[in-house]
Parts: structure tokens; sequence; C-alpha cells
């Protein structure tokens, strides 16, 4: 039976049955207020028929009762009238009614013996009568009784009609029920659902993956997310699929999600993956009443959130977000990416002195600037080395609980934050393969010297079985560093570091993005987009330049602005037409020395600004705040340069994402020669951030160079991302973990007891 159908079938039998109760009850209460009149009726015309009857009945004078009987006999509704005597017989009655009185009335008898009115409805000869007796009295005693005969047609008709008129309100209003039952499911179920699935099957059937708006309405707003979602997952099924098929077809060995996830379900046969990273992939933030859950800004997270989504595992994380404990099990776990879970984020929580101590003070004042040689003076602080080492056994503790149930588990650790942690593991679980991949760069011995806590970073890095830097360049110095500070056996041939029985591989991996954003060759330099960004920021100009960093002192962000205050001021004509847009997210602000460099680097901008802009035009917007994936790409997308100018950088992404977003080509990439891109990355204009001059004269040749040369040095660079994609950096790295001789590694005195009490005996430890 149709939808429809059933729908107007039970609203129809749902009214009947109301209406037949409400009918019921309306007849019921009709025929109990008509029953009251013919009652209070009869009980007049009784009392005032008494007083002539009573004498005549005492006297026995059967002849004038009769005429009195018949002159009452005829009022409207009443059949007749008849009177007993004491002997319950009929001493009078009208003469339609007398045949019918043969047989003595019971209710006679009873008004009689309990001197007491009393009506009735009577079935006599088939009809219904309503029979209303009263005693009569002779000298206070019951001497009789008179009885009056109502007809109750009257009543009948009423309730026919009562019953009548409502069927026929039942009949009409059904009708109208119905009809309206009808409109509302076809403009508001069947209209919309039929345009929904002419939505659906576009999306499935829609070659070039750029789905239509789906059709409005709020109703369908959920179900329209899900299909979107659904069909993205489709297409980048198929793509992957499309590719790989490709690449099969050419004999090429690109890397993909599905190629990388079923290289790792290889390697692991069933062994669980884990990641420990402090920044967690996803931080949950109370906004107002609801709870989001954001991206931070972070080359770790950009790239080894691919890996878990392509390979499924465990990513434990410092939770750092106001909302993470709400959306957490009683395990600390969440299910991530909310809107599409892959994989398991198990959430560790530090107090805030061990944030202070660990995470701010001896990771980010120590470490970092002892690794970046940006001319900031690292600051090593005993207290924040003691909670450094205890926060590391914090993550151990909470990783070895996680792999109790598991045999000859995998763990990628990583960055600068867990220098300590591979060897905590691995001399508790020997059976555990350990990579430790540090994301920054690794000075040279006489710069990494003067860290009071060397032997012990080193010792702790070394519990690893594999460790990973960006270029073969850090690997030397880190390999260089050990041969001064240990005692060790290092092989230059292999680059592996052997102490005692453990031996520890020292290996370059090039980070890198996804996967470029396809090539779209029938659309080239997205001028109309630029031109809108630049109208949304209230700028009328020629040329785009965009910056994307977290503001920190290894960016070169103030280095940027002199050279683009360098560049107008050399070339004029560029005034009023080149903008440049710098994205800075804030970042670790609880430091002076991150908020200082905020406030300068703003401070140059506005300085830069007041030289040089216009009404309607300005060389620097500095957007400050974090900005989500999809917010940057349009800028990137527009912009005819992109400026990475950090004083040194382990890798920095996002040169290789400015170039993953040229799906046409367009554009120049500036990088400084400090960062490890610029090893992979000749294409792009190499420039020293130090040298201002040279900057300019960057900037003016980006936006100068001819169009082919621009577009064959961005192919170039977007073939080589191509192949050197994150899925492959993510491979090589799980099969040289996959390849390594497993070896324990020996206690060491300087070890932490394995339990708790370590960190319970620091202040606010715990
Ligand atoms: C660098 C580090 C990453 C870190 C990122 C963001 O890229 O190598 O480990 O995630 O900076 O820094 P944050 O302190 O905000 O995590």
């Amino acid at each position: 039976m149709r939808i429809t159908l059933r729908i107007i079938l039970s609203i129809f039998i749902v009214i009947s049955v109301i209406v037949v109760l409400f009918t019921v009850l309306q007849v019921q209460q009709e025929k109990e207020r008509m029953t009251i009149d013919l009652e209070r009726r009869a009980s007049v015309l009784g009392e005032s028929l008494k007083e002539n009857i009573e004498p005549l009945v005492a006297k026995g004078q059967a002849q004038r009762l009769q005429t009195i009987v018949e002159k009452f006999g005829n009022r409207e509704r009443l059949t007749g009238v008849a009177v007993y005597n004491a002997q319950d017989k009929l001493v009078a009655a009208t003469v339609r009614l007398a045949p019918h009185l043969k047989t003595p009335l019971p209710l006679v008898g009873r008004v009689m013996s309990a001197d007491q009115e009393e009506g009735t409805f009577f079935l006599m000869d088939g009809k219904e009568i309503y029979l209303y007796a009263l005693p009569l009295y002779r000298e206070e005693n019951v001497a009789g009784a008179l009885v009056l005969f109502y007809e109750t047609q009257h009543i009948k008709d009423r309730v026919a009609l009562i019953w009548e008129s409502n069927f026929i309100r039942l009949l009409v209003s059904a009708l109208f029920i119905s009809l309206t039952t009808l409109l509302v499911i076809r403009w508001s179920m069947v209209h919309p659902i039929a345009r929904m699935a002419e939505w659906m099957k576009s999306l499935r059937t829609d070659k070039e993956g750029t789905p239509l708006p789906p059709p409005p309405g709020k109703v369908f707003e959920p179900l329209a997310r899900e299909a979107t979602r659904m069909v993205k997952s489709i297409f980048e099924a198929r793509s992957a699929a499309e590719q790989e098929a490709r690449l099969r077809r050419k004999g090429e060995t690109f890397w993909t999600p599905a190629r990388l996830r079923e290289h790792v379900r290889n390697l692991l046969r069933g062994r669980p993956l884990f990641v420990i990273s402090n920044r967690e992939p996803y931080v949950h933030e109370k906004r107002g009443k609801k709870v989001e859950s954001v991206v931070p800004a972070s080359g770790l997270v950009t790239a080894l959130e691919p890996i878990l989504q392509a390979c499924g595992g465990t990513w434990v994380a410092h939770g750092s977000g106001d909302a993470d404990r709400e959306v957490v099990d009683e395990k600390d776990q969440v299910r991530v990416p909310p809107e599409d879970p892959q994989y398991i984020l198990k959430r560790v929580w530090l107090t805030k002195e061990e944030e202070e101590g660990y995470y701010y003070g001896f990771a980010n004042e120590g470490i970092w600037p002892l690794c970046h040689i940006a001319h900031t003076r690292p600051i090593f602080r005993a207290e924040d080395w003691n909670y450094y080492e205890a926060v590391n056994w914090k993550f151990a503790l909470a990783t070895l609980e996680e792999l109790e149930s598991s045999q000859d588990p995998w763990i990628l650790v990583q960055d600068y934050h867990f220098a300590l942690l591979p060897r905590m593991i691995k001399e508790k679980r020997p059976d555990a393969r350990v990579a430790l991949f540090w994301h920054i760069p690794w000075p040279n011995p006489e710069s990494f010297g003067i860290c009071p806590w060397q032997r012990e970073i080193l010792q702790g890095m070394l519990g690893a079985d594999l460790i990973g830097f960006h270029v073969q360049f850090h690997c030397n110095n880190f390999l260089e560093t050990v041969d001064r500070v240990l005692e060790s056996r290092i092989d230059w041939e292999n680059f592996t570091v052997g102490r005692e029985n453990h031996l520890t591989q020292v290996k370059p991996f090039p980070i890198s993005i996804a996967s470029p954003a396809p090539a779209s060759f029938a659309q080239p330099l997205n001028g109309g987009l630029k031109k809108t960004l630049l109208r949304e920021l209230g700028i009328q100009g020629e040329y785009l330049g965009v910056g994307v960093d977290r503001v920190d002192y290894t960016k070169g962000l103030r280095e940027r602005f002199l050279a683009i205050e360098r560049f107008l001021e050399k070339y004029p004509p560029y005034q009023g037409m080149f903008t440049f847009v710098e994205l800075g997210a804030p970042s670790r602000t609880h430091i002076k020395e991150y908020r200082d460099l905020m406030a300068q680097v703003e401070a140059e901008a506005e300085r830069i600004n007041w030289r040089f802009q216009t009404k309607e035009w300005k060389p620097i917007v500095f957007l400050k705040g974090h900005h989500s994936h999809k917010e940057i790409a349009p800028f990137y997308e527009a912009a005819d340069l992109c400026l990475v100018t950090s004083l040194h950088d382990g890798m920095n992404l996002v040169a290789k994402e400015f170039i993953g977003a040229k799906g046409d080509d367009s554009g120049v990439l500036i990088l400084s020669q400090f960062t490890g891109a610029s090893r992979e990355l000749k294409d792009a204009l190499i420039v020293n951030p130090y040298d201002t001059e040279q900057m300019a004269e960057a900037i003016r040749t980006a936006l100068e160079m001819d169009p082919e040369e621009r577009r064959a040095r961005m192919q170039r660079m977007r073939e080589g991302l191509k192949e050197r994609n994150i899925y492959r950096w993510a491979g090589d790295l799980i099969s040289s973990l996959s390849q390594i001789r497993l070896s324990s590694v020996p206690p060491l005195g300087i070890s932490a007891p394995y339990n708790s009490s370590k960190l319970n005996n620091l202040p606010g430890g715990g």
C-alpha cells in the first residue's frame, strides 16, 4: 500500500473512533436531558390531575374519573392516562390505552408501596413508552396511583439526528484532513525527496567531484550533510583507485592512502600502531553552549593526521582543549575525526605546573631555541627539566597501559617534547618497535653542547630503534653530537649508533603534505578569487602575496616585512598594486618572548602601512588568529606569490601546502634557504631571509617572471610533491622500522622507577 494511502487511512480510522466516542457521549447526555424534561412535564401534569382525581378515587366515581382522564389524555406527547385503586386495579384509562392494560403494571405496585413517584421506560406493543406514576391519597393514606404514558419518539428522532449530523461532519472533516495531508506530503516530502534523490544522483554521477548545492530546506539538512560526506569519501576512494590504476598502467609508484593502508597492513600484520605527540589532532573547545572541534595550527598534525586516517590506530596526546574532558570516555579516549571517526585519540591530562615546566619551559624555552639557530637564547631551568622528565614518564605510563593487551606494538613517537620517552617504553617493552621522528632541526654539536642535560636527552632518544629527521644534514649533526657526548659505536656507512646491545638507525625522512590538489588546466590564474579576497579586505590592488605561519621567532616575520618595505621603496610602481596578507596564528603566547614578538610584528606591519598606505590600499594585511585549512585555501589559490622566510626550520609544510594548492600551476614560491623544504623545492626562489635586498629582488622577480617559466617551475615542484607526499613519508618510515633487527636497551641507572612516584614528588605533579 502506498505511504500516502496508509497515512490517510490511519487518519480516517483515528478520526472515526474519536467521532464515535464523542457521539455516544453526546447521545447519552441528550437522552438524559430529554428524560429529565419528560419527567418534569409529567410531574407538573400529574400534580395538577391528582387534585381532581383523588376525591373521585376515594368515592369510587368511575364515570367521572373516566371523563377527566379522557379530557387530559390528549395533551402533547401524552399517549394516555390511567388510574388504579389501592388494590392495584385499573379504575379508569384513556380509550386508546385501555386494551393494553389488561395485565397489571409492576410500576404501580412499586409506587404505592414505596409511596414515591417514579418514571421508567416501558415497551408497549414494541414501542418504547415513558411511564410516570404517582401515588394518590385519601386522608394521608395511599389510595391508588395515577399513571401518565408518554410517547418517546421525539427522543429517538433526536438521537438519530445527532448520529446523522456527526457522521456527515466526520465525512467532511476526513475529506478535508485527507486533502490537506495529501498536499502537505506532496509539498514537504514527496517533492523534496524527489529533489534530494535527483541531487544525490547528480553527486553520484558527477565525474568532476564538484557537487551541486543540496536542495534547500531545513528538514533535509542533516541528510544532505551526511550524503555529502558519503559522496566525498566515495569520490576519494574512486579517485584513489583510478589513480592507482593509472599509475599501475604507467608503471609508476606514487603513494596514495590506499597504498599506504595496504603497505602498513602487510607490515603490521594485525599488530597495533601508536602515535605519541604533545599536540593533539583535534582540540575540543567550548563556543557558548556548544562544543566544537578545532584542528590546531601544527605542521606535525598536518602531516600525521592523513596517516592515522588511512591506517587507523591510537594517537596519544595532551588533552589541551577546555571541553576535551567532556567528550572522552572512561578510558580518556574519543574517536576522531568527529564527523567520520577512523582512529582513537587518547588524551593525557597535565596539571598547570606540568604544562608550564615541561611544555612552555623545557620544550619551548629550552630545546626549541637550542635546536633552531635563530639567535634566541635557550633557557634551562632544573625545575623545568624535572617536569620534562616527569611528563615523559606520564606519557610513557599512559602508553604502556594501552599496550598491555597487545604484542609487538609499533610506536611512532613525535618530536622534541618526548626525547626521553623512547627509552622509557623500550626498557619496559623490548618487543615494541619504537621510532622517534624529530620535527625540528638538529644543530651542530657545539650548539647542542650548551644543554646541561644533553647526555640524558641523547640516551633517551637512543632508546628508539629508528630516529628520523627531515634532512640528512640534521642526521649528520645528530650523529656527531652522539659521537662527542656518549660512549658508542657509530657506523657512518649505515648511519647507526650501537650502545651495548642496542642499535639505533638514523635516517632522513622528508615530511610532506597529503597530495597536491588536482590540476585544473581549464582555469588559469584565479583572478576572480583574488579580486574577491582583496575586496573583502577593503583593498584595491593587482597583486597578492601570502604568508601563513604560527607567529614564532623562527619564522622570520620581521625580515619578511622589511623585504616588502624595501621592495615597495625600490619599485614604487608596485605601491597601490601589491598587497601581502599574513595569516598569523598566535602561538605559545604564555611565553613572554612570543608575546613580545607578536607586538613587534604588529608594530612593524603598522609602521610600513603608515608609510605607504592610501585610502583604498595598504601593503600589509596582518590577519592575526587561528585559520582553518578551509579558510587558508583560497589565499593560497589566489596568491601570486608565497613568502616562507624562516630563519631556521626543520621542513616547513606551508611551502608545500602552497604548491599543493596551485592546481592551475600559477604563483611563485619564495623560500628561505634555511628550511628543510629548500633541499627539495629547487624551483622556488631560494633566499637568505637576513638579506633584505635579495628578498626584495625576489618579490620583483616573482611578480615579473615570464608566465611560461613560472608555470614550468610550479609544474616541476608539483610533480616532485606528488611523488614525495606524506603517504610515502609514512610508508618509508614504517618500512625502515620493519627492517630493523629488534634489540633491547639495558636499563639506565638514571632512569626513573616504573611507577608514578616521581610524578607525585613534584610540586603540583601527579
Ligand atoms: C612545530 C613542532 C611541532 C608542533 C608545532 C606547533 O612544527 O615541530 O611539533 O606541533 O610546531 O607548535 P605547538 O607548540 O603549538 O604544538
